[in-house]
């Protein structure tokens, strides 16, 4: 965690596009939020951003909007919420025009984040690039969700070079997380071959589910927070989990449960 900040700052990036970042980014803000955390869904791919499509967001304001050197209380002026059942979380969507993300400087949006100390997380999406922009937030990210697939060689390539990279600018190897996404997909690469190149286990591993996914997308709602009882989903709630140590809570809690039921089943002899 960077200095002073209080916010825990959890960064979705890859290497290769389309492998499924703004999925797990908008379902980890979701999930994160009903769990009950204050969180805030900062879209950084400046130009071809899909948070607000993903969660059917129109005519608000976004990162294009904020003036650089922006007062702190001033920010709350370019967050919208996303509210979907009793769940809400903010969002600051990427520009809807490409030609505002050309203005668009790091040190706005690092000072943007740092006014948002008052979330428990801030989800960052990213383009997959290793840009000043990326990098700059990398810096200050408490976790980088570094998210991958197994599907065909070049992106294994590209998996692995930037996995190296990221380690040589000096990450620490805990905060770089890679996650498996399209796990299980029909692919001849098998994911602990992908662990062997990489030189790590996956942190977590994702469903390989496309109806499930794009079912979540067309109708604005995360997948976490629909009623689908696929595997994505329950991967993806594990993820949150795993950030919020929830599996363990859960597991001494149905520990706990099992004993109480044994008493309960033993006194009512
Ligand atoms: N686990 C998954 N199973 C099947 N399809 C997925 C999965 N994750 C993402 N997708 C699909 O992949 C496509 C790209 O996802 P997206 O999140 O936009 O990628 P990125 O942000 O990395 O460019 C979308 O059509 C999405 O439905
Ligand atoms: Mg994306």
């Amino acid at each position: 965690m960077a200095e002073g900040r209080s916010s825990i700052v959890i960064t979705v990036f890859s290497t290769t596009s389309g492998i499924g970042k703004t999925l797990v980014a908008t379902n980890l803000a979701a999930g994160l939020a009903q769990d009950g955390y204050a969180v805030c869904l900062i879209d950084l791919d400046l130009q071809y951003g899909d948070v607000a499509n993903y969660l059917n967001l129109q005519d608000v304001p976004t990162i294009g909007d904020i003036p650089p050197n922006i007062p702190a209380e001033k920010i709350w002026n370019y967050i919208s919420e996303y509210r979907y059942g009793d769940v809400t979380f903010s969002v600051l969507p990427a520009p809807f025009q490409i030609e505002k993300s050309y203005s668009i400087q790091e040190h706005t949006i690092i000072s943007a984040i740092n006014h948002l100390d008052y979330f428990n997380f801030i989800i960052v999406d990213t383009k997959s690039e290793f840009n000043d922009m990326n990098m700059a937030v990398m810096d200050i990210s408490t976790i980088i969700n570094f998210l991958c697939v197994a599907d065909f060689v070049p992106a294994i390539k590209n998996l692995k070079n930037g996995y190296e990279a990221i380690l040589r600018f000096g990450y620490d190897v805990n905060k770089v997380r890679p996650v498996l996404n399209r796990s299980g997909s029909q692919t001849l690469i098998d994911a602990e071959d992908v662990e062997i190149v990489l030189g790590k286990n996956f942190y977590h591993r994702l469903a390989n589910d496309f109806k499930a996914a794009s079912d979540s997308i067309h109708s604005g709602c995360p997948l976490i927070l629909s009623n689908s009882n696929s595997r994505l989903k329950k991967d993806i709630y594990d993820l949150v989990g795993l950030y919020t140590n929830r599996p363990k809570k859960q597991a001494e809690q149905a520990k706990s449960n099992g004993l109480i039921s044994f008493f309960k089943r033993l006194w009512s002899r």
